[in-house]
């Protein structure tokens, strides 16, 4: 279990602090915070000293009666410096929230507090969640002070999005929810994340869909189709390594459920849409990959069809509805979506580009289903990601690997570039860059 310096500046959401630190002490991690004088005017030191059960800082010179241990450490023989001696014993630095000012601060190295001058000092990861209005966290200064941050390596989270402070007021800048704080903390310190550029997915939410959706004819039989959602589980699986909260609209889907990812089981095209319209908003990421009915039974049939009497049966369709295409339209600046396409036969790229302008999305990942041994139902993929500016396959591997390349094309998509030790050709086992994309 890790020990976790939380430093708490000042806004609103700093009420949200106290739940994560309830959370990652329950979760067996030993906390000590530190507060800007701001942050106290918000929530008291006393309510977070009561949740670590240690001394809460605010001032430098203040004595530190723990000298700079946290709960359960043995302090040390003499009075060091409290903010060296804080970070010092940290495996994990989080400041959460961090408003704007303090964001400013750290990204240009002022230490003119305990929780600024701690930071420049510290030398474990730093993990930075930003809360603020919404003009605030798009104002060009605020962007450039992320991407400071992040340039030098530090976790900078995206803020969530949806009610703001101010009355009336929707957008980007919520302070994450408390478990997923912990989680990315967590993600820095021991998960897949911590290896390394993979951590740009930290504290995103990542929709994926999987598997195939069924149409009811009657109340027995249904048209469907082959997929069994391998390929959608892998790419919520890779989402949840790199430290995203994910949601998993599964339609039908038979395989083993992954713990981190939230499921919601859908069965028709009618009923994934509706999940989905329901989790997109406030999604980064929509990984698109379930097999949707074009058509559906224009009247299904509320008992059994019997055959009796009939020499045919004929079976009107209607159009369902296109999600992805549907979702695209209302998509807000920062969303980056994925469609999947299965194609078959020669000109499958040339057809996926297509769609991509049509459906008005980021990426297609385009599988050729007439070639054998992969696409649906089999272990193995073999896709070309089309992008915007360029194609990049990726030679035939399991789904997991795919799965992660795939993201690797989110990670660059998203603005953030990817390192060849995140993956790339070596980690995939052949994925080779064709056209534009690197
Ligand atoms: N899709 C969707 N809603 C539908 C049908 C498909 O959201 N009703 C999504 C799929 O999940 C996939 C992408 O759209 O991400 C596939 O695009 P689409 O043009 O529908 O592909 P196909 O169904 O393969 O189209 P066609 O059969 O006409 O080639």
């Amino acid at each position: 279990m890790a020990r976790i310096l939380l430093g708490v500046s000042g806004g609103i959401a700093a009420y949200k602090a106290l739940e994560l630190v309830r959370l990652a002490t329950a979760a067996g991690h030993s906390v000590r915070a530190v507060q800007t004088p701001t942050a106290q005017r918000f929530v008291g030191a006393a309510s977070f000293a009561a949740l670590t059960g240690a001394a809460v800082l605010v001032d430098e010179f203040e004595h530190d009666p723990a000298r700079g241990a946290f709960p359960g450490q043995a302090p040390p023989g003499h009075d060091p410096i409290g903010h060296l001696e804080l970070v010092r014993n940290a495996d994990a630095y989080l400041v959460a929230p961090a408003s704007a000012n303090t964001l400013a601060k750290l990204a240009h190295g002022l230490a003119d507090n305990l929780l600024t001058s701690a930071a420049l000092a510290a030398r474990c990861p730093l993990v930075v969640a930003p809360a603020m209005n919404d003009a605030m966290w798009d104002g060009p200064a605020t962007r450039a002070n992320v991407e400071t941050l992040r340039a030098r390596g530090v976790t900078v989270l995206e803020p969530g999005t949806g009610r703001l402070a101010s009355e009336g007021e929707w957008g980007a800048g919520r302070l994450p929810e408390p478990a997923e704080l912990l989680g990315a903390v967590e993600a820095v310190l021991c998960g897949p994340a911590a290896q390394g550029p993979e951590r740009h997915l930290l504290g995103l939410h990542v929709l994926v869909t999987a598997g195939g959706t069924r149409e009811p004819i009657d109340a027995v039989r249904y048209v469907g189709n082959r997929s069994s959602g391998r390929m959608g589980l892998a790419l919520a699986a890779a989402a949840a390594d790199r430290g995203s909260t994910v949601t998993c609209v599964a339609a039908n889907v038979a395989l083993e459920r992954d713990p981190r990812v939230t499921y919601v089981d859908v069965q028709t095209a009618a009923q994934l849409h509706e999940a989905c319209a329901a989790a997109f908003a406030a999604a980064d990421v929509l990984l698109m990959a379930a097999a949707v009915a074009d058509f559906r039974p224009a009247e299904p049939v509320p008992g059994k069809v019997k055959k009796a009497g009939r020499a045919a049966l004929t079976v009107d369709m209607e159009p369902t509805v296109d999600v992805l295409g549907a979702l695209a339209a209302r998509r807000r600046p920062g969303q980056t979506l994925v469609g999947f396409a299965a194609e078959h036969g020669d000109g499958a790229v040339g057809r996926a580009r297509e769609k991509r302008e049509q459906k008005g999305v980021d990426a297609v990942v385009v599988n050729d289903v007439s070639r054998p041994g992969i696409g649906f139902d089999a272990a193995a993929n073999e896709v070309t990601v089309v992008t915007a500016d360029g194609e990049r396959h990726v030679a035939r591997a399991d789904k997991a690997a795919v799965a992660e390349a795939v993201l690797e094309e989110v990670v660059r998509l998203r603005g953030t570039p990817v390192s060849p030790a995140a993956g790339g050709a070596d980690a995939t086992g052949g994925v080779g860059g064709v056209g534009g994309a690197p």
